[in-house]
């Protein structure tokens, strides 16, 4: 009798709790609703049981994510029909809605097919882009394009479905094909369909809703994409840093030799960057058909670094056998001028083109950097009356002015001559004996103290652009 009673008393309270369960406005009956792990994403679904093809959905998304996506009937993301949310360009207070498609693991393609009509409740509202739909046609089936997917059973009790959010950061388009970054976040979770046929109505989503009749299968945080990154990290170190460095290499005296290894290595890290730019290219709309301006330009420049390549050994056989300059060298010279420029626009472009634009900053900073510092030696050059269009090692322009790069004394010569010799405009009237009087160009040429012969000082003027006499010693190691 006691047990019985107090069986009862359970029953009934049993059915008080589902009746305040029914009456919970943010949690009605009759929708399944899934929240995700951070409550970034929520997603709540209803079928009306009114024999068309309608559903009715909600999708919120935090506004501190730059996107946030849906995708029905698959636990992977070919073949499954995305519904993706982001902020509006021109009403802030407003969503672009995107549904797209997608055969594999790349960004999904507007789907424009798909009928919908946008309910009240749309907009965004208390850090929340929200958006409420009835989806007329294509909701519950697609192409599938190839796949064994396409479709929704909408009386299955775990219809798969994953879910995806975009980085954290702002981000707004109007247009339903806007090009998005990739996920940071992704996850699968199962809809229980079938428990959510009844009225046709808009499933509630609020602040205080709870996840019902989904369940997360798995997750996964902190992604985003390495290739992308990689082929940034690859190209900026190569263009900005080890293209610029060899080019003054080969202006110097005595590093001129590290040149071609500087630019063969930077040019093996081109070719790695590259490569993870190509990979990367799988991953986005706007990169999957390899003919955007950022791609098509990169082509080009990776073209021209082989052309330099070959310009640059070319330049180097000819050089040792006639120690003249050479056309190759010319073109050499200015081959490398034009990859540095495009490479350094590519990379501007490259990084806008990444939705990026924001590290485009150092790019442009570098460009700044690297220009005031040709300026200033140009300026610094003209001031001290050096002869700008002299010839250094490796019959290249240098920056070889002996005055600037004074060698340390020579044996035979007093040491306090040398220290003259440093002021290079003020020479010593009376040189010490045995050594010739200087021409005024003297000054301007390099002393080579480990070369045997003593070179006959006549033919510097006959042969003004020094052409590697100096420079024969190492040509051939
Ligand atoms: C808000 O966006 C939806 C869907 O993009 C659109 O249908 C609706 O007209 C917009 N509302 C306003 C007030 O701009």
């Amino acid at each position: 009798m006691l047990l019985r009673n107090l069986w009862r008393a359970a029953l009934t309270a049993a059915a008080l709790t589902a009746s305040t369960r029914a009456d919970d406005a943010n949690n009605p009956t009759g929708q399944s609703t899934f929240i995700s792990p951070d409550n970034s994403l929520a997603f709540a679904f209803t079928v009306p049981d009114n024999g068309n093809t309608d559903v009715y959905f909600s999708l919120r998304v935090s506004t501190k994510r730059s996107w946030g996506a849906v995708g029905l009937g698959s636990d992977d993301m070919p073949g499954a029909l995305f519904l993706i949310l982001y902020r509006s360009k021109n009403n802030r207070d407003n969503v672009t809605f995107s549904p797209r498609l997608a055969y594999g693991n790349y960004e999904p393609k507007y789907y424009p097919d798909l009928k919908f009509e946008v309910l009240d409740g749309t907009g965004v509202k208390d850090g929340y882009m929200m958006f409420n739909a009835v989806c007329n046609e294509h909701c519950r089936s697609w192409p599938a394009g190839g796949t064994s997917k396409g479709y929704i059973d909408v009386s299955s009790p775990n219809q798969q479905a994953v879910y995806a959010l975009g980085p954290k950061e702002s981000f707004s388009d109007d247009e339903p094909d806007a090009n998005l970054k990739m996920h940071s976040e992704y996850g699968t979770f199962t809809i229980d369909m079938k428990r959510t046929q009844g009225r046709a109505d808009l499933p509630v989503l609020t602040e205080d809703s709870v996840a019902e009749g989904t369940t997360l299968n798995s997750h996964s945080t902190g992604k985003f994409d390495w290739k992308a990154a990689a082929h940034a990290a690859f190209m900026v170190f190569s263009f900005m840093l080890l293209l610029p460095i060899g080019a003054i290499l080969i202006r110097t005296e005595k590093l001129a030799k590290f040149h071609k290894f500087n630019q063969t290595f930077a040019l093996g890290l081109v070719l790695g960057g590259f490569a993870f730019g190509i990979l990367a290219s799988f991953h986005y709309q706007r990169s999957r058909g390899f003919h955007s301006l950022h791609q098509v330009l990169g082509f080009i420049v990776i073209l021209l670094m082989f052309v330099q390549l070959a310009m640059g050994i070319l330049h180097h056989l000819k050089w040792r056998k006639t120690k003249k300059p050479t056309t190759f060298g010319k073109i050499h010279l200015w081959n490398g001028r034009i990859v540095m420029t495009l490479g350094a626009v590519n990379g501007y472009i490259g990084f806008g083109f990444a939705l990026d634009r924001r590290y485009a900053l150092i790019v442009l900073g570098i460009v700044f950097f690297l220009v005031m510092c040709t300026l200033g030696y140009i300026v610094w050059a003209a001031k001290r009356q050096m002869p700008r269009r002299q010839q250094g090692p490796s019959g290249f322009e240098g920056l070889n002015h002996s005055y600037q790069q004074q060698q340390q004394p020579e044996p035979w010569r007093s040491t306090g001559y040398t220290a003259t010799v440093t002021a290079a405009p003020s020479y010593p009237h009376d040189p010490p004996p045995g050594y010739e009087a200087p021409s005024a160009q003297i000054g301007l040429q390099n002393v080579t103290p480990w070369r045997g012969a003593t070179p006959g000082r006549g033919s510097y003027e006959d042969e003004p652009l020094n052409l590697g006499s100096s420079q024969k010693p190492r040509e051939f190691t």
